[in-house]
């Protein structure tokens, strides 16, 4: 991606910034390159908005509560004064800044800056335009402009890194706009890709997630034929201690990439695998282009490889079509995977997919009903799937406190469970931070688990 450097000048020396991140691991990735970028060009960063001389978004419009909750919260930024400076900058970026471009400026006047997914890079000159110029700016272009990698970098959490390895989506799942706010797919050399990994072993990364729309087919456009698997097994032995990816597409998931996973320890045993519907028919009207059988077979493989897999996936409840029978099959092969988590969705109409234009016949209230059961079943199926875990020592990654009680740690476990432990009398967590410890499990909830710090 084109950066544009500053020749050692800081245009924004003495600003402060603040930014808010929406979305998937898309943003939260730019979000890094964001204050990477402001910081080189002078910027601090504050954590108040109320503090801010520069305000950043990186937006989601995936689905409709998503795109409301921006136009809110942008809206009422209007009532709150910056503490120096007499103008503050509001910058809208990421997939609802690609999507309205400077129409957003027309909706909500006070926007200086829009900015597009590929140009992320030109986040600074854009905002050095604005205060130059006095006037708005919008920027957005088509076409990918590279891999965000090659900008500057500020990690929010220096034990994690997240690495693209590819950008965009073929798919053209019919209720989906992220095909058309991130462009089509477009794959990072695996040399690149390889050269970062090594570097982030060297700097003592304890973990990191590959990242992708569709990581399963990796390679496709530059290859030939996906290389996702050859990707794993760099990750696996580049020394970084636990390695993740998302997201799969279980069309493309391919038995040698089970393979790769099953191979490396340092490739948690877990896997986000989104199913969106368990009904043959509301699968084939999503473009999803795999049945009930295929998904049910890698589950199968998955586990026979794999044994100790934790599952997660994404289901949609409500698209255009569904019936009570279409949606008891969901209910049923919910339960029959039985996954540690289950993100749920209401269907949302989003204009320009080939779905808007699918006739409903479901109510509001048929739908909410289906959805409401299926969360209690997630909820009693996570809990299952944790009480697994009861008397279990298992090695964690202390990320920080619990919200709930400062004087515990929390962390993640290979299958990413969230855990617990109490801090050792004295002990803070600074001390823990970005450290894998073991804790023996005597607690099992159905959101986290909880436990003593033992040594291994
Ligand atoms: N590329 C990823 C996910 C992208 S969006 C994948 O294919 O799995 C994340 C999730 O949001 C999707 O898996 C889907 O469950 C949900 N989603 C996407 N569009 C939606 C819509 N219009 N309404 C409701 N949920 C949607
Ligand atoms: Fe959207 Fe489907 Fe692409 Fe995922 S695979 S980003 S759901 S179009
Ligand atoms: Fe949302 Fe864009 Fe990610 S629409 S889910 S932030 S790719």
């Amino acid at each position: 991606m084109n950066f544009d450097e500053t020749d050692g000048q800081k245009p924004l020396a003495r600003m402060t910034y603040w930014q808010k991140t929406f979305g998937c691991q898309m943003n939260e990735n730019d979000a890094e390159r964001v204050a990477g970028m402001l910081e080189m060009a002078g910027a601090l960063p504050v954590s108040t908005l109320e503090e801010a001389d520069i305000a950043i978004f990186l937006t989601c419009c995936v689905r409709e509560k998503a795109d409301e909750r921006l136009m809110g919260q942008v809206a009422s930024l209007k009532n709150i004064p910056p503490a120096h400076g007499d103008k503050r900058i509001v910058c809208v970026g990421g997939c609802i800044g690609q999507r309205d471009g400077e129409k957003l400026q027309q909706q909500l006047k006070h926007v200086d800056v829009v900015f597009g997914t590929h140009n992320l890079g030109h986040l600074v000159r854009l905002i050095e335009r604005r205060m130059q110029t006095g006037t708005a700016v919008a920027e957005t272009i088509e076409s990918n402009d590279g891999f965000s990698s090659e900008l500057p970098l500020h990690r929010d959490k220096p034990w994690h890194a997240w690495v693209p390895i590819m950008t965009g989506c073929n798919n053209f799942c019919t209720y989906c706009i992220v095909p058309y706010v991130r462009g089509r797919e477009a794959s990072r050399p695996i040399e690149d890709i390889e050269r970062e990994l090594n570097g982030l072993a060297a700097q003592g990364v304890k973990e990191l997630t590959l990242l992708g729309q569709n990581v399963n087919s990796y390679g496709r456009d530059l290859y030939g034929y996906p290389r996702f698997a050859d990707v794993l097994n760099i990750a696996g032995t580049c020394g970084v201690e636990r390695v993740r990816f998302v997201t799969s597409h279980p069309k493309d998931l391919l038995p040698e990439t089970i393979e790769a996973m099953a191979a490396h320890p340092t490739i948690m045993p877990q896997l986000h695998l989104p199913l969106q519907s368990g009904s043959d028919r509301i699968l084939s009207a999503m473009n999803r282009k795999y049945d009930t059988a295929r998904y049910r077979s890698l589950i199968a493989t998955l586990r026979e490889k794999i044994p100790d897999i934790s599952l997660s996936t994404d289901i949609i409840v409500g698209f255009p079509g569904e019936t009570e029978k279409d949606f008891q099959a969901t209910y049923d092969l919910v339960k029959e995977v039985s996954y540690g988590q289950v993100f749920t969705f209401i269907y949302s109409k989003r204009a320009g997919t080939p779905a808007a234009e699918m006739d409903d016949p479901a109510t509001h209230e048929e739908i909410q009903d289906r959805f409401d059961r299926l969360v209690a079943l997630v909820q009693e199926q996570a809990h299952a799937e944790n009480a697994k875990e009861l008397g279990a020592t298992v090695p964690v990654l202390v990320e920080g406190t619990s919200k709930r009680d400062e004087r515990f740690l929390a962390g993640k476990s290979p299958k990413n469970q969230t855990v617990h432990a109490p801090l050792p009398a004295g002990a803070t967590i600074d001390e823990y931070l970005g450290r894998i410890v073991n804790v023996k499990v005597d607690e099992t909830k159905t959101w986290y688990l909880r436990g003593q710090l033992v040594d291994a």
